[in-house]
């Protein structure tokens, strides 16, 4: 018997469309959203608002180190869902509004160094496990069918080719009004943050042995969040 509701795990490379997808899923069945990409992004504006100092070669002094794992430990964050599906969940963190803050190219660039510290992923994932005990939620991410929800009823893994994820993101910057970065150089940052992200030593990007994968090159958003209801409804019927 199922103590808790169930949980639809999403996890993937950055740009597969995610966060879009899962927000869509959530809505329509009602399920809380969970974006802990925005959670390891608060805690690296934080860091990076502290002036400690994350050097692409170097890597965090020892003392960074310490600091940081401070601060993961320490820090509330609150993800508020947001009234329409166009604007973001808010997400603050000790107080501080940084939805947007947590976007910039500057946290992007170095979110995956922070979430690559195994004293940060331990803070973060207590959280969302903690918010994930009554279940009813559609959490993404990188680890959650892994990790932080093993025995999810749904686990995803959605992928794009690296073009069609670059395409993307050059999309939303034009959206955000932001200038507009060649694709060749995303297509760059999307490969180099999808090896940081997969060849970690703490809980690395993976599909889970029983996740179901979608490549959503060519698809619209509706007709992934579609199939992804469809898994679900399927799913429950067999519980
Ligand atoms: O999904 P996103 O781009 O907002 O995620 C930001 C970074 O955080 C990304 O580089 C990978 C990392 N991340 C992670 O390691 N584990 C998660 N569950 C979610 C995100």
């Amino acid at each position: 018997l199922h103590q808790r509701q169930p949980i639809i795990a999403i996890d993937g490379p950055a740009g597969a469309g995610k966060s879009t997808v899962a927000r869509q899923v959530a809505t329509a069945l009602g399920l809380v959203y969970l974006d802990t990409g925005a959670m390891y992004r608060a805690v690296t504006w934080l860091v990076l608002q502290a002036g400690i100092v994350i050097d692409d070669e170097q890597g965090i002094s020892e003392s960074g180190r310490l600091a940081i794992a401070e601060l993961a430990n320490q820090c509330t964050i609150e993800l508020t869902p947001s009234q329409s599906l166009q604007s973001p969940v808010q997400v603050k963190i000790n107080g501080t509004d940084v939805t947007q803050a947590i976007r910039t190219v500057e946290v992007t660039s170095k979110v995956s160094a922070i979430a690559a510290l195994s004293s940060v992923r331990e803070a973060l994932v207590k959280q969302q496990q903690q918010w994930g005990q009554r279940g009813g939620l559609v959490a993404e991410g990188r680890d959650i069918g892994t990790h932080v929800f093993p025995h999810a009823e749904v686990k995803i893994f959605l992928n794009a080719s690296v073009s069609e994820r670059a395409r993307r993101r050059q999309q939303d910057f034009q959206k955000q009004g932001q200038p507009i970065i060649d694709l060749q150089q995303l297509e760059q940052d999307i490969a180099a943050r999808d090896w940081k992200d997969s060849n970690r030593t703490v809980s690395p990007l993976r599909k889970a042995e029983d996740a179901i994968e979608i490549t959503t090159d060519g698809l619209t958003i509706s007709e992934v969040t579609q199939k992804i209801i469809h898994h679900y409804q399927e799913r429950l019927s067999q519980l």
